[in-house]
């Protein structure tokens, strides 16, 4: 009886203290929100303001819809993807937050029209103040890390690659951050350089930064630097390479002829941060392109989805020269979208299974091992080269 009534306690007490153990703390309660408010996924956004940049460029403002859920914080040099509707196809870009890190009451896109482009000739049309959108939470690995860029920092920045640097260039500005930074800004005439009076202003205030413009098709009229931002242009204006946290962002092609430029100069890759904009315009003159397909060949397109809870298969074509992740945002009847982010290959969020096919990715694009072994594709910079199986159940 004594021995029942011990191993009874004994049980009780481990009960009690199992029990115990599972308790959320009481402060579980203010971190959950704290992760939600950083990592909020999706937020809803509304314009409150459009104003003209340039000829082609403008800078839209955009604040929380619902007042209690503010902007979710971001670091200077990070993007949002913005979400879109274009005659019943769902789509989303990615770009960088301009505004400042140290204020969320609003973030500011400045976007330029792309000639012949699906959504930004449609946005800056289009959109008006009191328009609401969904962008995701800021993302992005583009920002300053004082362990591993040290003190001195160098900007290239190609056309509308500037917009991550004016916001990088505001944080260091409003808090007086001891860095070196030197901005190289190459465009193609004067009246693409954006944000002039900003840079020139801060240029103007703080000894530690500087602006060097580079025109690749200056009028007769220019002053300055003519030509593109050559590894002899980039030694010119910061003298020694030694010490010296590089980051470059700009367009695919110059993201390649950067990366010559460097290695001609010596710089070592670790110490070289790229953030490349989209898709190459020609995939077919991307290295590696298999000569023996014909652009215009249709291909047929699989995939698996879950509706309403069930699996489903849809089939459809796609052109072989189009990232899956476009034509399956076109194909409506699927009415489908998968998640993306930077749509360049590099955050990862598309991840797709592919069962069978053969897709091509550019060279540059490096996908996670993990990914590869177990059959996972972007379809944001996968093209379709042979039928291709689908599931976008499994993830
Ligand atoms: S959207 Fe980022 S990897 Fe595809």
């Amino acid at each position: 009886m004594m021995e029942d009534l011990k191993k009874y306690q004994k049980a009780e007490k481990l009960k009690k203290q199992r029990e115990e153990a599972q308790q959320i703390p009481w402060y579980y309660d203010g971190l959950e929100r704290l992760c939600d408010r950083i990592h909020p996924g999706k937020q809803l956004v509304k314009i409150t303001d459009i104003k003209d940049l340039s000829y082609d460029t403008k800078l839209f403002r955009f604040v929380s819809v619902n007042p209690n859920k503010p902007l979710a914080p971001f670091r200077a040099g990070q993007y949002i993807g913005l979400t879109v509707e274009i005659n019943g196809v769902r789509t989303s870009r990615p770009y960088s937050l301009v505004s400042s890190p140290n204020q969320l009451a609003y973030y500011e896109l400045g976007i330029r029209k792309k000639q012949d482009g699906f959504v930004t000739p449609y946005f800056l049309e289009n959109a008006k103040v009191g328009d609401i959108f969904e962008v995701t939470e800021p993302l992005g690995d583009l920002y300053y890390s004082p362990l591993f860029h040290g003190k001195n920092l160098v900007f290239i920045a190609g056309g509308c690659g500037i917009t991550p640097f004016i916001s990088m260039l505001r944080d260091i500005s409003e808090k007086a951050l001891f860095l070196n930074v030197s901005l190289i800004f190459g465009c193609v005439k004067e009246k693409d350089i954006i944000f002039r009076d900003e840079l020139e202003n801060i240029a103007d205030r703080r000894s530690n930064i500087s602006v060097k413009y580079i025109l690749s098709e200056p009028d007769p009229d220019w002053k300055g630097e003519c030509g593109f931002i050559t590894g002899d242009k980039i030694l010119n204006e910061i003298g020694l390479i030694k010490d010296k946290y590089f980051y470059v962002v700009g367009n695919r092609p110059m993201y390649q002829f950067m990366k010559e430029e460097m290695h001609k100069l010596g710089v070592p890759q670790h110490k070289v941060y790229y953030e490349a904009f989209g898709v190459p315009d020609d995939i077919t003159q991307v290295m590696g392109w298999p000569e023996e397909i014909d652009k215009s060949k249709k291909i047929k397109i699989s995939v698996k989805y879950r509706k309403f809870g069930k699996p489903e298969t849809i089939e459809f074509d796609a052109l072989c020269i189009e990232p899956l992740l476009n034509s399956i945002e076109r194909t409506k009847e699927l009415a489908l979208s998968i998640d993306n982010g930077c749509r360049s290959g590099q955050c990862a969020l598309c991840r797709t299974k592919i069962i069978s096919g053969k897709v091509f990715v550019p060279p540059e694009v490096t996908i996670r091992e993990t990914d590869r072994d177990y059959g996972f594709i972007h379809p944001c910079v996968s093209y379709p080269l042979t039928d291709i199986e689908l599931d976008l159940t499994l993830t």
